[in-house]
């Protein structure tokens, strides 16, 4: 992990000494070039002698279709190592392909379950912006837009080779988008905070923290785009969120219920993460909070400074709070908000629990979904 002011320009020089000497870039919109990310990764490529190919235009819940793209790409051109320069989506897109580059099916086959994930191409991650911790963990996350199918794939052969983590280079980060990933970096603290795990103080301790942190970064990271200080601290914690630490001693790896809720959301409207986690996530709450009221009331006086004696009451107003601070940053927390019409939620549902269900506090079928659902809506 090379972290600080300047490290992009280390990516070369991390190549070469690896024994890379062709690499495809990848990576997604305007963005990386507006920030100034891609001429400086460029630069230090061509400086040591490390030839690139590129793919460009990998887009927000990225599609299995660019994946394919990349691997006939470095298929075709005797491509040794990937460099993943962009947000969750590019640094995800990366993971597939690293995986489907040494695969004689297609590469959806990992995400299906039809096929397990072998030799892997190495990759780097160059991370623009800190919001899914992609950068610092071996998960990726990709749709299939025929079948209107989202999921996640995590393999330990698939964390980054090196990555590179520069504050400034989220400078340009706009406020809407601070708001949807650090949305995004406290719902991965909560999901695994609350999944039922019983006798890890320690770590509700570390996730208190890392949560308070974050409810006093994110709002600083957006009135202060510019402030490095703030940038590195909340680019720290967001990592921290789902890089594993937060799991450690866990008997699972957290519920992610709701970020099933929301992949189906993202799948079928091509939803942004973060507002389906805004609006979701306070309903999972409500809907599961007596299977670990120890925990919700727990959460809502150690991080929100709830005084109320009854369990119950501080789980509820804790909940409510959670809602507050999404809302204050602008985010949706009804699904009419963004536009979902009332009579898809079943089709939904069905999409978001398939097989025997999703969670682990309380495993949820259908019908749970669907009520979730509408109790979002
Ligand atoms: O489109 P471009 O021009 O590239 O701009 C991007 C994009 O529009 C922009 N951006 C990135 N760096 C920037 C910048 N804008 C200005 N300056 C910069 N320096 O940000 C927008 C969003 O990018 P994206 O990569 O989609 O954001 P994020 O990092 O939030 O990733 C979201 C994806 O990651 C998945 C989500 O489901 C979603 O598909 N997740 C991945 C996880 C993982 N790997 O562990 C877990 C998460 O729960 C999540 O599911
Ligand atoms: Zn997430």
């Amino acid at each position: 992990m090379f972290f600080g002011r300047g490290v992009n320009s280390r990516v070369g020089e991390e190549l070469a000494s690896d024994g890379f000497s062709s690499v495809l870039l990848l990576y997604g919109g305007a963005s990386v070039k507006a920030a100034g990310v891609y001429d400086e990764v460029v630069r230090s490529l061509a400086g040591h002698g490390v030839r690139f190919f590129e793919c460009g235009g990998v887009k927000p819940n990225p599609s299995v279709s660019k994946l394919r793209e990349a691997i006939g790409i470095i298929r075709s051109n005797e491509i040794e190592a990937i460099v993943a320069a962009g947000g969750g989506s590019v640094i995800d897109s990366a993971k597939g392909i690293s995986a489907g580059v040494r695969y004689d099916g297609d590469v959806w086959d990992f995400y299906s379950r039809k096929a397990q994930v072998g030799p892997v191409m190495p990759f780097y991650a160059v991370a623009t912006v800190s919001a899914t911790a992609s950068e610092m963990n071996c998960t990726s996350v990709v749709t299939d837009d025929e079948t209107e199918v989202k999921t996640g794939l995590t393999d330990f052969a698939l964390f980054p080779s090196k990555t590179f983590i520069d504050p400034s280079a989220q400078f340009s980060v706009p406020v809407k988008q601070i708001a949807d990933g650090g949305i995004d970096a406290v719902c991965h603290v909560m999901e695994t905070y609350f999944d039922g795990t019983p006798d890890v103080d320690l770590q509700m301790e570390y996730a208190e923290g890392l949560v308070r942190s974050l409810l006093e970064l994110i709002p600083k990271a957006a009135a202060n785009p510019r402030d490095y200080e703030i940038r590195a601290q909340y680019a720290w914690a967001a990592a921290c969120a789902l890089n594993g630490t937060t799991w450690a001693g866990h008997s699972g790896k957290g519920d992610f219920a709701s970020h099933a809720m929301g992949h189906a959301l993202s799948a079928k409207y091509d939803a942004v993460h973060g507002e389906t986690l805004s609006i979701v996530m306070p309903n999972w709450m409500r809907y599961v909070m007596h299977g670990n009221l120890y925990a919700f009331a727990r959460f809502a006086r150690r991080v929100f400074g709830v005084d109320s004696p009854s369990d119950e009451d501080a789980a509820r107003e804790g909940i409510e709070r959670v809602s507050e601070f999404f809302r204050s940053l602008g985010a949706p927390l009804r699904l009419r908000e963004i536009g979902v019409p009332e009579e898809d939620l079943e089709d939904l549902a069905r999409k978001a629990a398939p097989g025997s269900g999703v969670g682990s506090l309380k495993k949820l079928g259908v019908s749970d979904v669907l009520d979730i659902y509408k109790a979002s809506y």
